[in-house]
């Protein structure tokens, strides 16, 4: 595993956000997971820039998105859909066809994963997966549990989520009881996964992830049995990881 350990939100950010751009210089037409919350906000906007300067061109990006709350519609703003067109989509130019994220409002749950996990493996392996960290372990909306959910499934969330989430809606009721995300399986399919964590608040999570016995009780664990990953962080987030040469 590399670990890039980086000043601020910013810097980290920044770094994050050229590991992207090298992925789709490198193959213009990779398949790039990604992941929505407060962790990637600022390397999507350093790869918009990036974009808008006519460094960067997603025309030939396919993209799966991790996860997707059940019940909210695609124009709900605390959708991830709505998050993704916001915070990147919309600002760059890959194609529509060629985003995929998660239907909120599939009346069938259980059909709609599996339309996603076939799509997944449609796609192929993700050349590059981005990920953020629960506070509680988990990645994607893959929760503490007694197992590693292997494909995508409907998931109840934790109180831990629903508490750390109620920040981007009007209250904790608010905050949806359930989501769809892939699975730990398909999220270790993965060629390559960037991690990227700030603030205080994943310093325990970051250590336990990296540090401690792989555990479903700690989802984002089983990392350390991928052969690359990339972890990203701040000082904060990083401050329980011994410093190089420790
Ligand atoms: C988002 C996702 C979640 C978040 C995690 C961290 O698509 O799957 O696992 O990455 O909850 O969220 P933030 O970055 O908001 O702290």
């Amino acid at each position: 595993m590399r670990i890039y350990r980086e000043k601020d939100y910013d810097a980290m950010s920044r770094r994050a956000a050229s590991i992207i751009a090298a992925q789709i210089l490198s193959k213009p037409d990779c398949v790039l997971g990604l992941a929505t919350g407060s962790s990637p906000v600022g390397a999507y906007r350093q790869l918009i820039q990036w974009h808008k300067q006519g460094d960067l061109s997603f025309a030939g990006v396919r993209s799966v998105n991790l996860d997707e709350y059940y019940g909210l519609a695609p124009d709900h703003d605390q959708s991830y859909r709505y998050f993704m067109q916001h915070n990147l989509f919309d600002h760059v130019d890959i194609k529509p066809e060629n985003t995929n994220v998660p239907d909120g409002l599939a009346a069938d749950p259980a059909e709609e994963c599996l339309r996603y996990e076939k799509k997944a493996a449609e796609l192929g392996p993700a050349d590059l997966q981005l990920l953020g960290l629960g506070r509680n372990g988990h990645i994607g909306f893959n929760e503490p549990c007694d197992h590693f959910p292997r494909i995508t499934h409907l998931v109840d969330l934790t109180e831990s989520t629903i508490e750390a989430n109620a920040r981007f809606f009007a209250s904790a009721g608010d905050v949806p009881r359930q989501a769809l995300t892939m699975g730990i399986g398909t999220i270790m399919r993965a060629r390559k996964i960037l991690v990227v964590a700030s603030g205080a608040d994943k310093a325990g999570a970051v250590y336990s992830a990296f540090t401690g016995p792989i555990t479903p009780e700690v989802p984002a664990s089983i990392l350390q049995l991928h052969p690359d990953v990339i972890l990203v962080g701040d000082e904060s987030a990083l401050s329980r990881l011994a410093a190089p040469g420790a």
